[in-house]
């Protein structure tokens, strides 16, 4: 899938409601979005999904709801104070400010384009004789290039590891690489910025106090645990499941929600015995990657990539990719985080944060598996792999969501094929038959063509449509979405058509 798709899929999220750009009649807020109609239906299934795979499918698994705000030496325990950081660089004319590693990953990306394209042509030229291994491996203008592209990202790799930020501008000059707005190598130092946006609690004669806006929903659960474990009486191993609103001050915001600066996160932190993480973690990633692909979007599109260097809290690490528009992406992550937050929660607070476990007769600090993913990541692969355009027969075409059902944000269209004649009384009793079960729309609005196009633009699964006939024996035409066939059937067996396809139980069925 090409930018090019992406720029449709933006386009039609705001056409028919999905999601609209933040304050757009302000001219926007860079990196903030809102969801319209059709997307907060959409985003609310998704959430449900994943909420009742935790808490439904597992009786150890149990959620709360923290609150935003949180005592600022929560974020000192955790470390988000002093490490969580980007490296960032401004253009001296242009004013503008870019993430330094982004600048050279950007740089590592064209020549990865150059070599790609020099093998598509030769591959062009060549043509069924084409050997691309043999090529790659001989060719001097893609090793001098290749050659080169490995230099800078073993310097960056390293310069990363060791928070060289020296080194980082010295890569953006060695490279020569020019700000995109100014075209100038005019570069400043390389700075660390903090990503937590910051407030002040309380008036000032009391004495205002700075809080954070949380850039994670984890630490609620952490500074929870033991108010969940003895209230609930849960027992070794359990989880705390959450879905909450996080902020960052993300520098270079980009590509739609992929990357915002107020999103929304669902996390669960699994707690376990110390010596027993490893194997959580492997249970976890495959319970994980099996919701993933239940949806149906297509095994090939996901896949996981480990860690290589791990954070200095973890003992293990992953995140699930699924494939955008834009190349394979992060979309959710997977981590052994050891002891770490619980043992600095206790530290820095004074309280024990201990489990008594009676088998073992003795208490411990837990050692936590967390699964943190992204509801707005979410929503753009679901957006991604539904958005298709058909081109159908007699030269016309169609765009289509082909949303799971269960996900859809509507059900059920109900259209009266003319609006007079009783039609529409018919089709509105019959949407109030179903309301309770299912989101209906009625349209009456334009052709039935038309009004089918605007349904499939939407992602409802089935049309139904109200005509004289319907009238006399309580029949109706029931048009399937992803075939377009359509049927004849009685009034009375729509909810069970319906039920089957789009329950979220069936859905959760699959993986439970
Ligand atoms: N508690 C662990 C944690 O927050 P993370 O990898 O920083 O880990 C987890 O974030 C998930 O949150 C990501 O996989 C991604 O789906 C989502 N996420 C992170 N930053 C985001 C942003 N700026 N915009 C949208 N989603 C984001």
């Amino acid at each position: 899938m090409s930018e090019d798709v992406f720029k449709k899929i933006i386009s039609h999220c705001k056409e028919y409601g999905f999601v609209f750009q933040s304050s757009e009649i302000y001219d926007g807020l860079s990196a903030v979005y809102d969801y319209g109609q059709m997307g907060v239906e959409l985003k609310n299934n998704l959430k449900r999904y994943w909420w009742d795979s935790m808490v439904l499918l597992h009786e150890n698994v149990v959620g709360i709801d923290s609150a935003i705000f949180m005592h600022p030496t929560i974020w000192k325990a955790s470390g988000h104070v002093d490490a969580f950081n980007d490296p960032l660089i401004d253009n001296k004319d242009s004013k503008k400010r870019y993430r330094a590693d982004v600048l050279i990953e950007d740089h590592l990306a064209k020549i990865d384009d150059k070599i790609n394209k020099e093998v598509e042509k030769a591959a062009k030229r060549f043509g069924e004789s084409f050997d691309e291994t043999m090529f790659r491996q001989t060719n001097p203008r893609i090793l001098e290039n290749q050659a080169k592209r490995d230099e800078i990202h073993s310097r960056f790799a390293k310069a990363l590891n060791d928070n060289n930020l020296d080194e980082l501008r010295q890569i953006i000059i060695d490279c020569e690489i020019v700000c995109p707005v100014s075209g100038t190598r005019n570069w400043t130092e390389v700075r660390q910025f903090n990503l937590m946006f910051a407030t002040e609690m309380g008036s000032t004669a009391d004495g205002a106090m700075k809080v954070y806006l949380r850039p994670e929903t984890a630490q609620g659960i952490f500074v929870n645990f033991l108010n969940v474990q003895k209230t609930g009486r849960m027992k070794i191993p359990f989880g705390i499941a959450q879905i909450g609103k996080a902020f960052r001050n993300e520098i270079v915001a980009r590509q739609f929600i992929f990357r915002m600066r107020e999103f929304e996160q669902m996390e669960m932190q699994f707690f376990v015995r110390p010596g027993e993480e490893l194997d959580w973690f492997a249970k976890w990633k495959e319970t994980r990657m099996k919701w993933h692909k239940a949806l149906g979007y297509g095994d090939n599109k996901y896949r996981f990539h480990d860690h290589d260097k791990l954070a200095h809290y973890a003992n293990a690490a992953t995140d699930i990719e699924f494939e955008m528009p834009f190349g394979f992406k992060e979309v959710e992550g997977i981590h052994s985080r050891t002891d770490f937050d619980l043992a600095s929660h206790e530290k820095f607070s004074g309280k024990k944060l201990q489990y008594f476990d009676p088998e073992l007769n003795k208490s411990y600090t837990p050692y936590v598996i967390e699964t943190s993913i992204g509801v707005d990541r979410m929503f753009l692969s679901t957006m991604a792999a539904s958005y298709a355009e058909e081109e159908l027969e007699g030269g016309e075409s169609r765009v289509v969501l082909k949303l799971p059902a269960a996900l859809a944000p509507i059900k059920l269209a109900v259209l009266p094929l003319v609006k007079k004649d009783g039609l529409p009384e018919k089709a509105r009793e019959i949407i109030d038959s179903l309301k309770f079960d299912f989101k209906c729309q009625y349209d009456e609005k334009d052709s039935i063509g038309k009004r089918y196009r605007r349904q499939d633009a939407i992602g409802t699964p089935y049309c139904v449509t109200v005509d004289h006939q319907s009238l006399e024996d309580n029949t109706v035409t029931i048009r399937y979405r992803d075939t377009m066939q359509q049927e004849r059937v009685t009034i009375d067996k729509l909810s069970d058509i319906i039920s089957d396809k789009v329950s979220m139980k069936n859905l959760l069925k699959t993986i439970g």
